[in-house]
């Protein structure tokens, strides 16, 4: 991975710093660093709002706000904490900025790192009036040191909107500017399955349709929808709000071609080649292989936990769904025919992100036949998966919040008889370094500091994963096609979610 110079400052401008991501993940991310002594270069955080507050006001609300272990590192770093109000609608009033925070900057060469943590109808406006304001300018380092933007999620509502954004930022600025954010790239067991693929050689023989027999993904939440997201995700729903990003992303990184070095487009054209590789489904294929589901109330214990529908701010009339399973198919070489099965829900019964790969059975089972089971008979049952005791091998990769890796395989059991039962190998990230995994924030924002863009998001990738998703959507948008179903707060989804199995052997994981 690459780094670029650091200049002596770096100005992290934060557009949409007196919000929420500001306070929860941003500046928690650069206290942790701060802690860690990252970066090496001086780091001056400017938070730019509309509301007028003066630098006290401001540091005195975030310091409540934040976690008590942080407070030191705030309390060492808290005089390069600003507040400054602006509108990013507004020329005048960013030109104003810009005169403030070169004087915050003084005689020093600045680096600058714009965050967009404002509505996504804002980011090509507001980078077109950055760049108006000479906050930013097309090419890092003309006169003086880098001009980053970074762009939270989500990028376009679909094909059409993402294209244009990204035209808009194009019009602006250089892609080596732009550093869109997908925070799970930031989280360390995703990047870990480039560690795991391209470290180890035992797998890259095994990773194929000749020897995996299907690959599922879930990502699977407890939490409904929380409060005061109502509005943009009824809009959205679990497969623009997850599946088109997070778990597209994880596909990529499990499924692409081995990159030949590290450098950020080595790693993202491969990515891009199998996200386009994703076989667009049409009206029968969504009908076979999607499912989507909305939550309907339920009792947990004493309390009810409402429907989707009943909750604030949701639509009564709204179709929006909050669990997809489908089955996805890769129209390559290496995967065709591989089914590969994304499911994410809200209000599931437990919390957790895992990737499963599951290979063949041998082709022909020498064990474990009950004594009165004919030849015949235990051929069907191994391959119509009934016989529990018969398990392929599958390799689990826990992303969160069991951060870990499993594999599982079959040993002899202890005995006079030739007997194989279940076992597994497993390692666990928290046991085994003894730390807890880093926070995404944090790896992400110092890639973005040193410009290192491996793990954003580049135009073509979100514009590959949206040609997708936009085909799932077009194939439900037919009325009929694929009813939107209902499942209990609480339960795993709608038991047609299993049929996507059809041809292959066992069921969704839980975790
Ligand atoms: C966000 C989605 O991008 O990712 C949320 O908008 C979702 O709806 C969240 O809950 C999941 O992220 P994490 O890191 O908590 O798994």
């Amino acid at each position: 991975m690459t780094t670029s110079d650091v200049p002596p400052l770096v100005q992290l401008l934060i557009f949409g710093g007196g919000g929420d991501l500001a306070r929860r993940k941003l500046v928690p991310a650069v206290l942790r660093l701060a802690r860690a002594g990252l970066p090496a270069a001086g780091l001056q955080v400017v938070a730019v709002g509309r509301r007028p507050l003066g630098d006290d006001a401001f540091r005195s609300d975030l310091r409540g706000a934040l976690p008590a272990d942080l407070a030191p590192a705030f309390d060492r770093i808290a005089h390069d904490v600003h507040y400054r109000s602006a509108d990013v609608g507004d020329l005048a009033s960013l030109e104003g900025l810009r005169a403030e925070v070169d004087a915050l900057a003084g005689r020093r060469e600045v680096g600058r790192l714009c965050y967009l943590a404002l509505k996504p109808s804002l980011f090509g406006p507001a980078v077109a009036l950055l760049r108006a304001a000479g906050i930013v300018h097309r090419h890092d380092h003309e006169g003086g040191g880098f001009r980053r933007v970074v762009i939270e999620k989500p990028f376009g509502h679909d094909l059409a909107s993402a294209r244009a954004l990204n035209d808009a930022v194009h019009r602006e600025l250089s892609e080596h500017q732009l550093l869109r954010i997908d925070h799970y790239l930031g989280k360390e067991t995703v990047q870990n399955l480039l560690g795991l693929r391209f470290h180890n050689a035992i797998f890259e023989p095994v990773w194929s349709r000749h020897h995996v027999e299907l690959v599922q993904i879930t990502v699977a939440e407890t939490i409904g929808v929380e409060a005061g997201r109502a509005a943009y995700y009824d809009g959205t729903g679990a497969l623009r709000d997850v599946v088109q990003n997070h778990m597209l992303q994880v596909l990529a990184l499990v499924a692409m071609e081995p990159p030949t070095s590290l450098d950020a487009d080595a790693i993202r054209n491969p990515k891009v080649e199998l996200l386009r590789a994703l076989h667009a489904p049409d009206r029968e294929d969504a009908a076979r292989h999607g499912v989507r589901a909305r939550y309907t109330a339920a009792r947990a214990g004493a309390t009810v936990v409402p429907g989707y529908l009943d909750e604030d701010g949701v639509d009564p009339d709204s179709s929006t769904e909050t669990y997809v399973a489908l089955r996805a198919e890769i129209d390559n070489w290496r995967w065709r025919g591989v089914p590969f099965l994304l499911r994410h829900g809200k209000r599931m019964p437990k919390r957790f992100t895992e990737v499963q790969v599951q290979f063949r059975m041998p082709p022909v089972q020498l064990f474990n036949r009950p004594d009165d089971m004919s030849e015949a008979a235990f051929h069907r049952a191994v391959r119509d998966g009934t016989l529990c005791q018969i398990r392929p091998n599958v390799l689990s990769i826990g992303i969160q919040p069991d951060e870990r890796i499993g594999l599982s395989f079959g040993v002899k059991r202890p005995g006079p008889e030739m007997v194989m039962a279940p076992a597994a190998l497993s390692f666990d990230y928290r046991e085994h370094f003894r730390v807890e995994p880093g926070e995404a924030y944090e790896r992400l924002l110092l890639d973005a500091i040193h410009g290192d863009a491996t793990l954003f998001l580049r135009a073509d990738e979100i514009e590959a994963s949206w040609a997708w998703c936009d085909a799932m959507r077009n194939a439900w948008s037919d009325p009929g096609a694929v009813p939107l179903r209902e499942y209990a707060a609480g339960t795993w989804g709608p038991p047609e979610a299993d049929a996507l199995f059809h041809g292959c052997e066992g069921g969704w994981s839980r975790g």
